[in-house]
């Protein structure tokens, strides 16, 4: 496979729109444009990250990989494209926040020594807690 790292523009909206599991509206991603890092596997865009830099700190508040595309290192290598160009932006931590229940995500992110800082009781509609993490970059 041969994965793209690059900004997502307008025409990418229909295939970032189509990426399973996420809750974001075709509004959403719109609004996310300029924040987010697509990779894209043979041409055809796969996955999204979005973050946020804000006084040194990047805050990875979505990152997800169609579905069929999941379990062969994807979502690995963004995450580890996006942490890098917020280090070479100046960034020194990252944080983020992710549903307990998301089992996935957490062992993505515990890889990239991101560690359980606290906690929101029930945050999400499903009753879930939130666990909020970080990471020194
Ligand atoms: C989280 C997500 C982005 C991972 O993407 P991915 O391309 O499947 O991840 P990778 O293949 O790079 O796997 C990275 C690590 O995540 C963990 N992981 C991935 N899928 C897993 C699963 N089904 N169960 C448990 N751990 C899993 C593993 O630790 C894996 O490392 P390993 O392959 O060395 O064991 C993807 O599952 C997804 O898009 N989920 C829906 C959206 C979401 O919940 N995003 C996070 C909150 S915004």
């Amino acid at each position: 496979m041969t994965l793209l790292f690059r900004e997502a523009s307008g025409a990418d909206i229909d295939a970032l729109s189509a990426i399973e599991d996420v809750g974001w509206t075709r509004a959403h991603f719109e609004a996310e444009l300029g924040r987010g890092l697509l990779v894209a596997e043979d041409g055809e865009p796969v996955g999204f990250a979005a973050l946020r830099e804000v006084a040194g700190e990047a805050q990875v508040y979505m990152i997800a990989v169609r579905r069929r595309s999941r379990g062969r290192g994807i979502g690995h290598r963004l995450l580890e494209d996006a942490l890098n160009r917020a280090k070479r932006g100046g960034c020194f931590r990252a944080t983020l926040e992710v549903s307990e229940k998301n089992t996935a995500a957490i062992r993505l992110y515990e890889e990239f020594g991101f560690a359980i800082v606290g906690r929101r009781s029930k945050y999400y509609n499903d009753g879930a807690d939130a666990l909020l993490m970080d990471a020194s970059l």
